[in-house]
């Protein structure tokens, strides 16, 4: 076959961990080492002991034979019997920096794309119309937003679904109460207000619950005055929505929100497929799905007994949807804890409906909460829950603080920007680094520290080698790579650290846990304020050193960035 000019096909770059890890298996006949970076070598890897002891052989005898083995790779420089049967494994200078201008040439940095590469859902997000966003959706549209441009970058296709509340009997309730108000809400905040009236007058005038009933039915049938007032309400609710997105720099678009009112048509369908299937039976006067198994049996209610049809199955139609019509083969919900017997419901009577077949994956991904300063859940002082644009607000506010000590002459304007892309990229790490499913405190003068595990330290690494890289851009100095030379610890340190990018990558695909790449980075930066105390970069005697450091620098930054990327944090060239 001709060899086609363009670069169609990705040939990643291999990592040095991953090919010295592989070796050791081979030479222990395919038993799966363990490889860690260690005190005494690059690598230490174990493996030696079980398989002497399953084959009866001798530990160090086989361990000499496994490490003479393993030290015949070009890449190692050494490889040692260490102990009761683990090997210490140095990687070559050469190999080290071959590899880096091997990333260095590559766009992706020499991150593979994943061999299969399928479509991905990610629902997040996914706030009720009518009511501001509040401090529980942070979380959601955080962490689901990154994991949409992991998987993005991966290869995947992923298609982002913004599963909105917009659909549902609150909504006669609120379309009557501006019908008598007389009102057309212009914005999320008045929205919300009338929608607290409606809520009281139909908890108190049972003649107004009444109407409200019939405001429903109207809905629901169509009726044109009344549909028009929910599309004002959508379209009030999305317009609030996207400015929240705009400002956080999250990818959700108007178009990725497929509301429940989307799937409202398919579920006297999805209903009849179910009892056709003999899954969902009627039980007094309800439709449900019982729990296959004993176990304790609380059923899916799919269709309530006044007809109506309730949130499960609603999801029900857009998974049949998501994996049918999409071709989804993974399905991934950022939605908080409470909600997991749902979704292990509805997940378990997709199955058995045929709708989530083999080879498709859907994952609940829960998440912990955002606690106040007083380690408790998140409240304004009247014990109301606060609302994310107060927080957005306050991250921006720490920020600008931070950025206009360092820039006293940035101008209203620029100080804006600058500010916003570091109290957001502060607010995300801090909601990004921590353990998916632990909670965390939201600390403003924590998350904007310059020197902790934050955005902002991250961004402050980026811009210093970004302004080492232009310094030496207008000296002219040499950035190109000399193998030959022999690196400083600091210098393989960093060179180690910039060789795993691909592996953190793959490790957040994996898990679906972006506290993974964080700790990466962090790393990462941490690595290179080592290598920028110790070893000189534009100063340093030797132009063929010059070269091979300016080449770590150049590979750090584009790295920091790029994994800053995708954890949608900006990286801005001066801080
Ligand atoms: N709107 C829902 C809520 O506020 C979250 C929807 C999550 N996504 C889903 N497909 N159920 O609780």
């Amino acid at each position: 076959a001709p060899l086609s000019a363009h670069a169609a096909v990705h040939v990643p770059v291999e990592s040095l961990a991953v090919a010295v890890e592989r070796r050791v298996a081979a030479a222990l006949g395919g038993a799966e080492p363990l490889l860690r970076g260690s005190e005494r070598a690059d690598f230490q890897a174990n493996g030696v002991l079980p398989l002497a002891k399953a084959r009866g052989l001798d530990p160090a005898a086989l361990a000499a034979e496994v490490a003479a083995r393993v030290g015949e790779l070009d890449a190692v420089a050494h490889c040692a019997v260490s102990g009761p049967g683990f090997l210490n494994i140095d990687v070559a200078d050469r190999a080290l920096l071959e590899n880096l201008a091997a990333r260095a040439a590559d766009p992706r940095l020499g991150v593979p794309t994943t061999p299969e590469p399928g479509v991905t859902v990610v629902d997040y997000s996914s706030p009720n119309i009518a009511k501001e966003m509040h401090v529980g959706h942070l979380r959601t549209t955080v962490i689901g937003d990154a994991l949409a441009r992991v998987f993005a970058f991966t290869g995947e296709t992923v298609v982002r679904r913004n599963h909105l509340g917009d659909w549902g009997t609150s909504f006669g309730m609120l379309i009557e109460q501006l019908f008598e108000e007389e009102d057309a809400p212009e914005d999320i905040a008045a929205l919300d207000a009338a929608y607290r009236r409606a809520r009281a007058r139909f908890d108190a005038e049972p003649e107004f619950a009444e109407r409200a009933r019939l405001r429903v039915v109207a809905l629901q049938a169509g009726d044109e005055r009344t549909l028009a007032a929910w599309r004002g309400l959508v379209e009030v609710s999305q317009r609030h929505f996207q400015e929240i997105y705009a400002q956080l720099g999250v990818l959700l678009e108007e178009t990725d929100a497929v509301g429940e009112s989307h799937y409202n048509p398919m579920l006297p369908q999805v209903c009849a497929e179910l009892e056709a299937a003999g899954i969902a039976v009627e039980s007094e006067g309800a439709l449900c799905v019982f729990p296959e198994g004993e176990g304790d049996g609380a059923p899916l209610i799919v269709r309530k007994g006044d007809g109506g049809y309730g949130y499960a199955v609603t999801d029900l139609a857009a998974i049949r949807l998501r994996a049918g019509e999409l071709g989804a083969r993974r399905l991934l919900y950022l939605v908080d804890a409470r909600q997991a017997r749902h979704f292990a419901q509805v997940f378990a009577t997709a199955r058995r409906a045929g709708w989530l077949p083999d080879g498709v994956t859907a994952r609940h991904l829960p998440f912990g909460m955002v606690l106040g300063l007083d380690g408790r859940p998140f409240k304004t002082r009247s014990g109301e829950t606060v609302a994310l644009q107060q927080l957005l607000d306050q991250a921006t506010a720490k920020a600008a603080e931070i950025v206009s000590a360092k820039n006293p002459e940035l101008s209203g304007e620029e100080l804006a920007a600058r500010a916003r892309q570091v109290g957001m990229g502060a607010l995300k790490y801090a909601d990004l680094s921590n353990n998916r499913i632990k909670d965390y405190v939201f600390d403003p003068d924590r998350m904007l520290s310059l020197t902790g595990d934050t955005a902002t330290y991250l961004q402050y690494a980026h811009a210093r080698m970004r302004s080492v890289l232009r310094k030496a851009g207008e000296a002219g100095a040499d950035p190109a790579v000399t193998p030959g030379l022999p690196l400083e610890p600091a210098e393989r340190a960093l060179a180690l650290l910039l060789d795993g990018f691909g592996t953190a990558v793959a490790a957040v695909a994996e898990t679906c846990e972006p506290h993974r790449l964080c700790s990466y980075l962090y790393a990462l930066a941490s690595a290179f304020a080592s290598f920028w105390e110790r070893c000189p970069v534009l100063k340093a005697e030797h132009a063929g050193v010059r070269g091979n450091r300016l080449l770590l620098c150049g590979l750090s930054a584009r790295t920091l960035e790029l994994g800053m990327d995708l954890l949608g944090i900006e990286a801005p060239a001066q801080l």
